[in-house]
């Protein structure tokens, strides 16, 4: 197969890969090292994939890697650059809703994506937001309420619909997979 290349922006930092032309946007990630990105069903099912692509949460199995072209992917890693974490980040931590991880990159780039344009969301908002997000471990009780503490803690510190392009659902955004 004849490689091709495609220009991304990933985690603000430009970058240029060679992929073959069926690579997954999964794939290419993890080739690159972005392993917060996990490889759960790779049928578009459990959300533990998930990326930012232009600001909308993304099954990353489910999307080449040559559609990225020109696209600005977040991943986990670039949640904390700085080292500082989100205040999802912190939230999940604080409210206990991690426990083998393995969801938890999706669930904050979920999160993340829907308080950009849902600062004060309600219960059932954040629920719909994380349903492509499926967790072996928690249940999803704690995730829910780390995400409307986020939600709160990012109103308190001026933060809320600075963080990313969409304010689009989980639902919404996989519907136009
Ligand atoms: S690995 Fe992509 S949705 Fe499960
Ligand atoms: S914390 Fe283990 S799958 Fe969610």
């Amino acid at each position: 197969m004849v490689d091709m290349l495609i220009m991304v922006t990933i985690n603000g930092e430009a970058k240029r890969f060679s992929i073959a032309p069926g690579d997954l946007l999964l794939d290419v990630l993890r080739r690159e090292a972005y392993f917060g990105v996990k490889r759960g069903c790779e049928t578009g099912e459990c959300g533990a994939c998930t990326v930012l692509v232009n600001g909308k949460p993304i099954n990353s199995c489910l999307m080449f890697g040559a559609q990225a072209e020109g696209t600005e992917i977040l991943t986990i890693e670039g949640v904390a650059p700085d080292g500082k974490l989100d205040p999802i980040q912190t939230a999940f931590l604080d409210h206990g809703a991690v426990q083998c991880g393995f969801c938890t990159p999706g669930m904050i780039l979920s999160a993340r994506a829907l308080l950009a344009g849902r600062p004060d969301p309600t219960e059932a908002e954040v629920r719909e937001a994380l349903a492509g997000n499926f967790c072996r471990c928690t249940g999803y009780l704690k995730p829910v309420e780390a995400v409307l503490a986020a939600a709160q803690a990012n109103r308190e510190a001026g933060l809320s619909g600075a963080r990313t392009k969409s304010g689009r659902s989980r639902g919404q955004a996989r519907k136009r997979q």
